[in-house]
Parts: C-alpha cells; sequence; structure tokens
C-alpha cells in the first residue's frame, strides 16, 4: 500500500524490472521460436505489446514480448511474464493486474492502467493459439 503522497514513486522492485527486464525479446522474432503471438494497443496512451509463447501440454513453457511501453509497462509485463511461465493457459490467464501490482509492491495509481498491456497481449497470444490448435 502506497503513502500519502508517493504516488509519483516506483518501489525498488518496479525500477529492477524496468532495468532488468525478464524475459524481453532482444532482437527480432526470429531469436524467439514461439507457437503464438499476441498484440494489443493502449487506447489511454497508444503504447503497443507484443506477447510470444512457447506452449507445451497446455502449459507455457517460455515466453518472450517486446513494447513500445512507458516504465511501468515495463516492469508490469516483465512481473507478468514470470507469473505465467510454467503455469496452464488457463492459470495463466487468471493473473490479474492485482496480482502484477501486488508482485512489484504496486504501482502508482495513474500507471495502473499500463499493468493491463501485457496481460490483454498474453491473452490475444493464447486466444491465437488455441485458433491455431483446434
Ligand atoms: S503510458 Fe502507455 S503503457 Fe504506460
Amino acid at each position: 500500500m502506497q503513502k500519502e503522497g508517493q504516488d509519483w514513486v516506483y518501489t525498488d522492485i518496479v525500477k529492477e524490472h524496468f532495468l532488468n527486464p525478464r524475459n524481453f525479446l532482444m532482437g527480432d522474432e526470429s531469436q524467439f521460436k514461439y507457437d503464438a503471438c499476441g498484440l494489443v494497443g493502449n487506447p489511454i496512451c497508444g503504447d503497443q505489446m507484443k506477447m510470444y509463447i512457447k506452449v507445451k501440454d497446455d502449459r507455457i513453457v517460455d515466453i518472450r514480448w517486446k513494447t513500445y511501453g512507458c516504465a511501468s509497462a515495463i516492469a508490469s509485463t516483465s512481473a507478468l511474464s514470470e507469473l505465467a511461465k510454467g503455469k496452464t493457459l488457463d492459470e495463466a490467464l487468471k493473473i490479474t493486474a492485482k496480482d502484477i501490482d501486488d508482485y512489484l509492491g504496486t504501482l502508482p495509481k495513474h500507471k495502473f492502467h499500463c499493468s493491463v498491456l501485457g496481460h490483454e497481449a498474453l491473452a490475444d497470444a493464447i486466444s491465437n493459439y488455441r485458433a491455431k490448435t483446434l
């Protein structure tokens, strides 16, 4: 929980994930052999997120992402990628923006919408994976 007057403060965990994002796709898409990809834009700010998943036995065995998003989007998607790896597709879909916020020790309130971007890209990737494998 943030203290009064700390709405503009990033926690140390947020800063650490922003500076060292987990599962970030360096280079182009040929660097990661994925089974499905999701792409979404944030209607509030216009930023975009792409999510790539590798799936085995209905479980996310590996994950990568890239974004034009802000520091909050980068930190939250880094956290999301850690939370989603190893989960079944249904379990991954149940990860909420609040789970990400809790993992990061909270985001500034006015940046909460940024944490939704990664989750929506992941949901799109899972939907595309399921459409391919039906
Ligand atoms: S301001 Fe666009 S994702 Fe954060």
